[in-house]
């Protein structure tokens, strides 16, 4: 992790180039979730290629552009293309961008992605608030030395999503009359959907829900002194007994009927609790 920090400030410099705002909150839009960044006012964006040693998107569906602007009234950085494992970037690169916010001056990292229901009470488009993550990437952005700097050696992950956050997010689902849980998340590395046996495993090590990200961003979030609410949208329903094949359209078909939803829940908890409540 050593000489992440000078390769941060390159980054930083170029962004306040032409954006002279202090933002408070970092987005992170997953799979399907782009109406979010039609609610930013854009005061400048970056396609990741222009910014120094940012990674690049490869995935379709994700575009490459970091948007700076305001959302229910706060200063905001927001992720349009997230970064994976399967894509090859190593766990501290997929992060970078999360070094990147906080080193801006975001204090509170929102996510949001995709993922596979494992929890038989959940619904195709319902919406999971996440609790707590199982990581079973069994890797994590804090490996090799670490900067003190950054943040502390051993960071504490016993309430890694903010719990007051959590209870917002839940507010504002229940006043939209939304269907939302509150539940664990498991990070699998994918690119592939899980087998039978993988999804019986999960369910049994107590995850409500399986995707293949956010694990590694919440893990330098919370490295680095972040406040986190984390939001999934279900978009297959991981039935081992009975599974359905799944694909990439039907789980962004299914993350677009939330996405509505999902941009009000975003919305409400900024507007009611903000970055320093
Ligand atoms: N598994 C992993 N990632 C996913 C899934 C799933 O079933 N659905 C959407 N993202």
């Amino acid at each position: 992790m050593l000489g992440i920090r000078a390769q941060v400030e390159e980054t930083v410099a170029a962004i306040r180039r032409r954006w002279g705002q202090e933002p408070s909150v970092g987005i992170i839009l997953g799979t399907g979730l782009r109406p979010l960044a039609e609610r930013v006012s854009i005061a400048a964006e970056f396609d990741y290629a222009d910014l120094p040693h940012f990674p690049r998107s490869t995935v379709a569906g994700h575009a490459g552009r970091l948007l700076a602007g305001t959302l229910a009234q706060r200063q905001v950085l927001v992720m349009e293309g997230r970064f994976h494992r399967y894509e090859g970037w190593s766990m501290a690169e997929l992060t970078y961008p999360v070094r990147v916010m906080r080193a801006l001056g975001c204090e509170l990292l929102v996510v949001s992605n995709a993922s596979g229901g494992l929890n038989p009470a959940y619904g195709s488009s319902d919406i999971m608030v996440i609790e707590d993550h199982i990581n079973m990437f069994f890797d994590s952005p804090l490996f090799g030395i670490n900067d003190d700097e950054l943040g502390p050696r051993f960071p504490d992950m016993s309430a890694p999503y903010a719990p007051e956050l959590i209870e917002a997010a839940m507010r504002a689902a229940r006043g939209l009359d939304y269907v939302a849980h509150k539940g664990v998340y498991a990070g699998f590395t994918g690119p592939s959907f899980e087998t039978r046996a993988e999804y019986r495993m999960l369910r049994g090590l107590g995850a409500d829900a399986v995707g293949m990200s956010t694990v590694p961003e919440v893990i330098a979030a919370v490295h680095a002194g972040m406040r986190v609410l984390g939001l999934s949208v279900i978009t297959n329903l991981c039935r081992p007994d009975c599974l359905e094949e799944t694909g990439h359209e039907e789980v962004l078909a299914a993350a677009d009927r939330a996405s509505p939803a999902m941009t009000r829940i975003v919305e409400a908890v900024l507007a009611e609790r903000g970055p320093t409540a």
